[in-house]
Parts: structure tokens; sequence; C-alpha cells
């Protein structure tokens, strides 16, 4: 019994202590390559992805009001921001942590290198910034690698 009772609890402490899975929404056309590798990227990370494959992606652009300088492949909604792009983990978890007031992130274009979740096609690191937009859509840096 006095067994059974820690071994309930041991359990209880596992269940209590599983990381919450983040629900995301990720927009993308069905043929890209990299997007689907940002997602598996992003599900071995802690998410839970809904991708939506039969979109116009300009009209989700258009309807999430990201500029065409802040265009990217696929776009993801997660507690109303949108993350554009090739966005590594880390910085969509900071941004849900700190509740920015923001529209969202983004990594314009496709920066290719070993640190850019999804696009690992050299085998060199790239030199690139993720930018925040405010909801006037005036964007800045926000972290950078290289
Ligand atoms: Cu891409
Ligand atoms: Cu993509």
């Amino acid at each position: 019994m006095k067994n059974l009772i820690i071994s309930l609890t041991l359990l209880f402490v596992n269940i209590s202590c599983a990381e919450k899975k983040i629900r995301m929404d990720v927009y993308m056309s069905p043929t890209c390559g990299c997007c689907k590798k940002w997602v598996s990227y992003l599900e071995n990370n802690g998410f839970e992805i809904n991708t939506f494959t039969d979109q116009n992606m300009r009209a989700v652009k258009t309807k999430y009001n990201i500029s065409q300088e802040n265009t990217s492949c696929h776009t993801g909604i997660v507690d109303g921001y949108y993350i554009e792009g090739h966005v590594p983990a880390s910085d969509i978890k900071k941004l849900l942590k700190d509740r920015s007031d923001i529209a969202g992130l983004t990594v314009p274009g496709m920066p290719a290198g070993q640190n850019v979740p999804g696009m690992e096609t050299v085998d060199t690191n790239a030199n690139y910034d993720v930018f925040s937009v405010n909801k006037a859509g005036v964007s800045k840096v926000w972290n950078s690698y290289n």
C-alpha cells in the first residue's frame, strides 16, 4: 500500500511537470519543404501544430498585415501573434512568456544555415536577425544570430 501511494505520488508529479504543448496554426503551401521542416522542428520543441495548406498565402499575409519586406514562406499564428518565416522556438517562447505588445515576429526571406531551423541546407551558420513588428508595422531587431 505504501509503495502504491509512492508510485501514485510520483506519477502525479510527473504529469504536473510535463510541459504543456503550445498550440500554433501554420499556414503554408503544400509543396513547401522548408515549411514542413520548420513544423517538425517546432513539434520536437514543445509545440502542437495545426497546418493549413489550402490557403492563398498572399491573402494570409494581407489578413495579418505582414508587409512585403517582412514576408517569408509560412505564417504561424499563436496567441494572436504572427510568426513569419523560420523563427527559432526559443524566440517564440520568450514572446509568449513576455506577452510583448507587438503584432508578431519575423525572419524575412529565407536565410540558409545550420542555425536557421528548417533551412539547414548549408554547412555553415547564417548571420540573421529575428525582427519584432509592432501593431503600427514598425519592425526592430528582436534577436541576432551568427
Ligand atoms: Cu521556408
Ligand atoms: Cu516555410
